[in-house]
């Protein structure tokens, strides 16, 4: 890599080698976006080709209309790279968590043997297209063939992230109305053996589901004895492809909704261009496909890309602080993407353990989820890149399917802390309060024709993505929740949401949420739940509780604490319970969040008169400052 300035190039060799060389792409894609996403989407395979590139009815909007598809003919039979050349090449590695367990290969061809006998499973219990299947599965090989499966016959996967909790499974599979849900026995975590099955038994009752397929970790399936063929269900581009849940603004999950065309054409073409994919890459991206990254970057690019992609199932740190360091060199994994939780973690134990790594192969490395801060971006860059591999720093969500912001690895230029250029063909921009283009920050936000692989909807609830996407601005504008600023470079710089939505450890959850699991414990009618910076994490979640009874106070905490984990899960676990007599109020009523996190940061807190209760201001600086002492 080369540096001018604040900025960073790619070196000669990166660049020869890359599929993007040329920057005009980006002025000639944004003439006319439609034409190049057709342009693009020609190259796929395609049942019938459409007969409108893109359609504009504010709120909603199609690609490719008319088209038929089958995202799993373009990942088999139909690949890209030509299903002959790839048919004995690894398609995934599976490295289990136990390090005297073995690594499990899977070739193309029998990831696609493995994926007609599961759809023809399927079909026999009366899966049929437009049906929502529920998938509650750990990182094993079963996750990718389930979902597989289920878009070979047009059915809709929706994948419920296994450390959810039961009650968080409930309501997934509640709003989908799926009568099948697919699940496992047991995973391995940090060496425990963690009891899925329970868990799943728990979480299908009050459903719709009729019958749980139990998958036996490391043992045969239950699909074993169906016959290996099963042909592609032809999809319409706007069919559905899968909902995929995550959290918005109120304790709801909104069940995102993603279509078979439009996601088809991005996954396969930002995992190319953005991760220069080529045929010897191996690809380690290490999100729980439970997770949008995962689902896009663990299974479907490199998949449409012919490539090798691993998944590892256990915690990167364990059984050794350099575990996911030794993955790395021991299967010549040649593109890394993670998140910045999981950096700031690899910088915290320090170099020392990086000594017996070599990293020769690594020639890209990516990072998702949040902002990545300038020292562990440089971190990054050093100690694993060492100093050659560009930082791809890769901004989206959950409702954009795929990478939308991100500087290309033969052009750059990345600069640490920003995330980069928006892809070819993707509008966006940085607005203020009333619309206008924002002097200096402001609310990033998507301009049509947006991206093939924008969610289409919120699942049963128009009213919703109405709201949450399409009202900030005037008609037509896609609305992130992210601020947003520009470098004098022109990479974009993400600050972080402007919602309730908070990232620990890299996972999205809003705090909504957590305030809904806390208020249903019996003594407890109001709280506010803050997201507080945590070095490693990110943010973590604290909850202050309105409770004046008499019981002893720790048992109220933990009791919360079990609550929230129970509801939602131990990813979502409160940092601190502050158990308080009041909480700072508008005159109308609303608990001023902000206020709780300026006494945290101990910022300056300003007019306060304007409150109904000023005095409750003291007493939880009194408590948030004898708490930090604790520390
Ligand atoms: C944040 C994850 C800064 C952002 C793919 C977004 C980022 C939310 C980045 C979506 C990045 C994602 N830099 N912030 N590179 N990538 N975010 O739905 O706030 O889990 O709105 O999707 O993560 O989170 P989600």
């Amino acid at each position: 890599m080369m540096k001018k300035g604040n900025l960073y190039y790619p070196a000669e060799e990166a660049k020869k080698k890359a599929w993007v060389k040329d920057k005009k792409i980006y002025s000639d894609a944004l003439k006319d976006p439609v034409k190049f996403w057709e342009k693009l989407a020609k190259e796929l395979f395609w049942f019938s080709p459409w007969k409108k590139g893109f359609e504009h009815k504010p709120p909603h909007f199609k690609w490719f209309l008319g088209g038929k598809t089958n995202i799993t003919s373009n990942i088999f039979e139909n690949n890209l790279a030509g299903w002959e050349k790839i048919k004995q090449k690894t398609a995934l590695i599976w490295v289990p968590e136990p390090n005297n367990e073995k690594t499990r290969k899977v070739t193309y061809d029998a990831l696609f043997k493995e994926v007609q006998k599961c759809a023809n499973y399927l079909k026999k219990l009366g899966v049929k297209k437009g049906d929502r299947v529920g998938i509650y599965l750990p990182i094993i090989p079963e996750i990718v063939v389930a979902m597989l499966a289920l878009a070979r016959i047009g059915a809709v996967h929706c994948v419920v992230f296994s450390a959810f909790s039961p009650d968080a499974l409930r309501i997934r599979l509640q709003d989908t109305g799926a009568k099948v849900l697919i699940t496992a026995d047991n995973y391995y975590r940090k060496g425990k053996i963690i009891d899925l099955e329970a868990q799943a038994r728990e979480g299908v009752k009050q459903t719709k589901v009729k019958k749980v397929i139990l998958i036996k970790r490391g043992r045969n399936n239950p699909w074993q004895k169906e016959k290996d063929f099963c042909p592609p269900r032809s999809m319409d581009s706007e069919d559905l492809q899968f909902i995929l849940y995550t959290s918005g603004s109120t304790g709801k999950p909104k069940g995102c909704m993603h279509v078979c065309g439009g996601y088809l054409v991005q996954a396969y073409w930002t995992g190319k261009w953005i991760f220069d994919f080529h045929p010897q890459d191996i690809f380690w991206c290490t999100s729980d496909p439970g997770w949008i990254t995962g689902h896009t970057y663990a299974i479907y690019s490199p998949l449409l890309n012919g490539i090798a992609t691993l998944i590892y199932e256990g915690a990167l740190d364990w059984p050794e602080p350099n575990k996911w360091a030794k993955i790395i060199d021991k299967h010549k994994v040649t593109i890394f993407y993670t998140a910045p939780t999981a950096i700031r973690m690899f910088k915290r134990y320090g170099g020392d353990v990086l000594s017996d790594n070599k990293f020769n192969y690594l020639r890209i490395l990516g990072s998702v989820g949040e902002p990545i801060d300038e020292s562990s971006w440089i971190w990054y860059f050093e100690k694993v890149g060492r100093k050659k591999c560009p930082i791809l720093d890769t901004w989206w969500q959950t409702e954009t399917g795929g990478i939308l912001i991100s500087s290309l690895p033969g052009l750059g230029p990345f600069r640490p802390a920003f995330t980069g250029l928006p892809f070819p063909g993707i509008k966006v921009g940085i607005l203020d309060e009333k619309g206008l283009p924002a002097l200096r920050e402001g609310n990033l936000v998507i301009l049509a024709p947006f991206a093939p692989g924008l969610l289409r909807g919120i699942y049963k609830d128009e009213e919703r993505y109405m709201k949450t996407y399409w009202s900030q601005y005037p008609k037509g504008t896609y609305f992130t929740s992210d601020a947003a600023l520009w470098g004098k470079d022109g990479l974009v710089r993400i600050l972080g949401r402007v919602d309730d939505v908070i990232k620990v450890a890299g996972h999205r959850l809003a705090t909504g949420e957590l305030e809904e699991a806390v208020n249903s414990h019996p003594d407890i009618t109001e709280c506010a739940v803050i997201g507080i910076p945590d070095e490693i994490k990110g943010e973590l979640p604290f909850v202050f509780a309105i409770y004046s009874g008499k019981r002893v106070k720790e048992e109220i905490e933990k009791e919360i604490i079990d609550l929230v984990r129970k509801k939602i899960g131990p990813i979502a676990s409160p940092q601190k319970v502050f158990l308080v007599g009041d909480l700072p109020k508008t005159r109308s009523g609303k608990i001023m969040r902000r206020i709780l996190k300026d006494i945290w940061l101990g910022k300056k807190l300003g007019d306060l008169s304007t409150l109904a209760n000023p005095g409750s201001v003291n007493k939880l600086e009194d408590a948030i400052g004898n708490f930090k002492k604790s520390l």
